[in-house]
């Protein structure tokens, strides 16, 4: 019997498996809005056989995108492209989930195979950017942030819940707020990143303030027996790993109060000189921790393509869901091969009726 290929319920949603397709910047929107890029690329990943496919980060606001080609949830019109990409993840039989972002400092910034740096400035591409501090980022990111006055703060705070709003409307049925990888809200939770002064800076109670009342902004708009769940870079890899561990689990326990149903557990990218030890699930130890001692489910994900690998997880209890990215871009039937590998009984079957019929009996 596999775990991978268990059923995962989370408030009113099951999810048929545990493989989960996180959030992945597709670069490929003009203001904001889906094209039909997105809506072949969501569609052909949802119809592989994940339990959940998130949609990529979503800006709440236009100064929040990371590129020119992010897709945003401002506007109703980019309501009504996104609802038609929730419908077609809902074709292929995975749940419709999406992740709302603000990238605060690393924002205004070229596609990563156009250079991955910001945009200099004078370009009419580019925007002016905030963050809790007036601090660069540096190396490929190096231009200044306006420090957020309390006003800024509490406009982004009232962006993401509009935005919540709007991804509730478009049909959306998993929420994942952004408050990782080095963007706005992990930002906030960064010494690195964040020096105020003020309520929102200083010390760990201070510097979740910003998380802790977004959540908050979100979860009054967003219905109770729906998934609210938020990406967190739990660990920065830069010699301090113990005690932001510990401040990262300490959040977690109150995001959980604030109503959080799930973690997703990663990175904090707030710094361009960590020192990341890549390699096959090299996170799971860390989820594992924040899942036991923060009493919350947890996902998370970082070179777990392995279906052996990403069964172990979850038979270990190191994690409810696994996120598989980059081999779902390889390959977008990745979990009926994850299914073939595992020997789960009836492997075609993690596939919809049209192509599992004929599969039935052509396994390879
Ligand atoms: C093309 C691409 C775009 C990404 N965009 C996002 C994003 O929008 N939000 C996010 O939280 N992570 C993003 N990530 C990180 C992925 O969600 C995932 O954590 C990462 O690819 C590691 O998982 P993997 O080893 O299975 O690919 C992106 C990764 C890739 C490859």
């Amino acid at each position: 019997m596999s775990n991978l290929f268990t059923p995962f319920t989370l408030k009113s949603i099951t999810l048929r498996n545990r493989i989960a397709v996180p959030p992945m910047c597709q670069y490929s929107a003009v203001d904001g809005l889906t094209n039909d890029w997105h809506q072949a690329h969501y569609a052909s990943i949802a119809r592989g056989g994940p339990g959940l496919v998130i949609v990529e980060a979503t800006a709440v606001a236009p100064e929040g995108r990371i590129s020119p080609g992010c897709l945003g949830l401002w506007n109703d019109a980019q309501a009504a492209g996104l609802a038609r990409i929730a419908a077609s993840i809902k074709a292929g039989g995975a749940v419709a989930g999406i992740q709302l972002a603000h990238a605060g400092r690393k924002a205004s910034a070229n596609k990563p195979w156009e250079g991955d740096d910001h945009i200099p400035a004078g370009d009419v591409r580019g925007w002016d950017i905030i963050a809790p501090s007036a601090l660069a980022y540096g190396k490929h990111l190096p231009k200044v942030p306006q420090a957020m006055s309390l006003e800024d703060i509490a406009r982004v705070k009232a962006d993401f819940a509009a935005a919540a709003q709007r991804a509730l409307d478009a049909g959306f049925e998993w929420l994942e707020l952004h408050f990782a990888h080095g963007y706005l809200a992990q930002s906030f939770f960064s010494v690195a990143a964040n020096q105020r002064q003020d309520a929102y800076g200083g010390n760990l109670q201070n510097r979740s303030r910003f998380i802790l009342e977004t959540l908050a902004a979100v979860r009054a708009v967003w219905p109770e027996h729906l998934p609210l769940t938020a990406r967190f870079g739990v660990v920065e890899f830069d010699g301090r790993d113990e005690q932001t561990l510990k401040e990262a689990i300490t959040l977690t326990k109150a995001m959980r109060e604030g109503g959080l149903d799930l973690l997703n557990v990663s990175v904090g990218f707030s710094t361009p000189d960590a020192n990341i030890p890549w390699g096959s699930a090299f996170l799971a130890p860390y989820a594992e921790r924040v899942r036991r001692e923060a009493g919350l489910p947890v996902a998370s994900s970082w070179g777990i393509d392995d279906p052996h690998v990403a069964e172990r997880v979850v038979a270990d209890g190191q994690m409810d869901l696994v996120m598989v990215g980059r081999a779902f871009l390889a390959n977008p039937h990745y979990a009926y091969h994850a299914a073939l590998a595992l020997k789960k009984e009836r492997p075609s079957w993690t596939l919809p009726a049209p192509y599992a019929h004929w599969l039935e009996r052509y396994q390879r």
